[in-house]
């Protein structure tokens, strides 16, 4: 992906293409690192690496959530409606309380989630389908409290086997 960033124009898409063979387009997950870059860096850092005692790596974790459809729903109702209280998440705790993001839009919101779940993920799991604004908008219509959020991704670790 670097090797790819750096090359102009067509090759570089060329590149993405290949790299990507069945999920996001190259533009789909440019647009989600800008969406991630001013809304979600402060806090999880630079690709998602996290910061201990602040919040947690996004590099596998929802990668494996976007496997699964309530493992989606999960990842929409984090970005909407936020998430309060304590997890674990690779074997380190936090309890922070992040904000939703329920003044972006359908589509930004669509683009992050892609950029987070299949733009950032290892090689560890299969590679989900991609993220639509419906997708997300059909979560806004469900609005959950950030605690029942956190019940919900207990729910999810178990089924995918975290
Ligand atoms: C103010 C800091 C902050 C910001 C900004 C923030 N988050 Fe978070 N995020 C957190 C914290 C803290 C948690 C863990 C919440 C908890 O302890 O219940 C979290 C959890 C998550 C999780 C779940 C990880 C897991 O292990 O299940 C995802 C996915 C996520 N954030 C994505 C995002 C995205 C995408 C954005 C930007 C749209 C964003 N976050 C912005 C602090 C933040």
């Amino acid at each position: 992906m670097k090797t790819a960033t750096v090359m102009p124009g067509l090759a570089s898409a060329v590149l993405f293409a290949v790299a990507l063979p069945m999920g996001a387009s190259a533009q789909e997950l440019d647009a989600g690192k800008a969406v991630f870059a001013r809304n979600c860096m402060v806090c999880h850092q630079a690709n998602g690496q996290g910061q201990d005692g602040l919040a947690p790596a996004l590099t596998s974790y929802p990668a494996r959530y976007a496997q699964t459809d309530t493992g989606r729903k999960l990842l929409g109702s984090i970005v909407l409606y936020g998430m309060v209280g304590a997890i674990e998440n690779g074997g380190k705790q936090y309890n922070g309380n992040m904000p939703g993001f329920r003044t972006l839009s359908d589509g930004e919101l669509a683009d992050v989630l892609n950029y987070v779940a299949i733009g950032l993920h290892g090689s560890g799991s299969a590679e989900s389908k991609p993220f639509s604004a419906d997708e997300v908008k059909a979560q806004r219509t469900k609005a959950v409290t950030p605690s029942e959020v956190r019940h919900q991704r207990q729910d999810v670790l178990k089924d995918v086997g975290l």
